[in-house]
């Protein structure tokens, strides 16, 4: 099928199913053995779960809790590595940051003397220093096994009916994907296991099984939703940052959905028509689209609903985890 963007085809990986751009086989073995700290910390998402506001959450309360560090209007990118990034970079045969973007300036300041050819961001994140705040999208299974015995893994889940919506959307409005197919489409690569990252059920599945290990915190977007202060509470008992009352007000606020979209913490201010395409942002919103609970309302047909509701109860039924499709 169009693989919205991607020019160098997909690999499907056994066991699991995982869909990935081909160049991921050029990484999967460093990002595997990637050396892990105890002060690591890496917030692992399935696409679309929330993943940049727990990232700016989690780096704020370890690095920013008075709201004066000098770096914070940076990307949020440039502060927290998203490791795998290279090969999304290559599969959409993107150009390379240039030398003024954040994200080289870190590289070219990190990483002296290496070659940006074996991975600008897998080498980000080895060379960041310590305590670093990580990001990834892959399975736990493909991360290093380190990551939930020595560091510690936050993981973010969403309701799946509202994560299609917003990778829909996703798809749409960045131009290096240029999704031009319908949303009933969307829906079915969605079911089927055909997006990139692949199966959301199992991502999630994974980490569901690990979520009583102590080094794994467990986190749904829409918990972190309704009940803002006490989720910060708690991921602050998980990160051991001992925040103030104050403090934990202070990320609350800078991390709000109005604060961070005025901010644009993706671009930081960088060039918005290079990157989306402004004729959907218009009409539908951009990276900050909606950041509601149960905007998927609406948007399914009743068959679209039907067939959603039959995978959920098929797929996630099982596990026993409880989504919240409203609040
Ligand atoms: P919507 O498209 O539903 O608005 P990710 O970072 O994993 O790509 O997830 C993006 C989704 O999280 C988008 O959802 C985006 O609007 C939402 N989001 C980003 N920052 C948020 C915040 N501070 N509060 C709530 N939702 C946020």
């Amino acid at each position: 099928r169009d693989w919205t963007g991607y020019t160098e085809g997909m690999v499907r990986l056994h066991p699991g199913s995982w869909v990935f751009p081909a160049p991921f086989t050029d990484y999967a073995d460093r990002i595997y053995n990637f050396e892990v700290k105890p002060s690591d910390v890496m917030v692992v998402t399935w696409p679309k779960c929330g993943t940049t506001w727990v990232q700016e959450v989690v780096w704020t309360m370890r690095n920013n809790p008075n709201l004066d560090h000098p770096q914070a209007a940076l990307p949020v990118n440039a502060r927290v590595p998203f490791l795998e990034f290279d090969m999304l970079m290559r599969s959409k045969k993107l150009t390379p940051p240039g030398p003024d973007h954040p994200i080289m300036q870190g590289f070219n300041k990190l990483c002296p003397g290496k070659n940006p050819a074996d991975g600008i961001f897998v080498q980000i994140g080895e060379a960041t220093p310590a305590p670093r705040t990580l990001k990834s999208h892959l399975p736990l299974s493909l991360l290093p096994p380190a990551l939930v015995n020595v560091g510690k893994v936050v993981y973010v889940a969403r309701n799946p009916k509202d994560v299609v919506v917003s990778f829909c959307h996703h798809s749409r409005i960045f131009k290096n994907h240029n999704y031009v197919g319908s949303f009933e489409d969307f829906v079915k690569y969605f079911i089927d296991g055909d997006l990139v990252y692949g199966p959301y059920w199992q991502h999630v599945k994974e980490a569901w099984e690990k979520k009583d290990n102590p080094n794994v915190h467990f986190l749904f977007y829409e918990d972190l939703k309704e009940n803002n202060i006490e989720e910060l509470k708690r991921l602050d008992d998980f990160l051991g940052t001992k925040l103030t009352q104050e403090q934990l007000n202070n990320v609350a606020r800078h991390t709000s959905f109005p604060q961070m979209k005025a901010r644009d913490s993706v671009l930081g201010g960088g060039d918005m028509e290079a990157v989306f395409n402004m004729e959907i942002v218009n009409k539908d919103g951009g990276f900050f689209r909606k950041g509601e609970v149960g905007d998927w309302k609406g948007k399914y047909t009743p068959e679209l609903e039907a067939k959603m509701d039959d995978w959920i109860k098929t797929r996630l039924s099982d596990l026993g985890i409880g989504f919240k499709y409203t609040l």
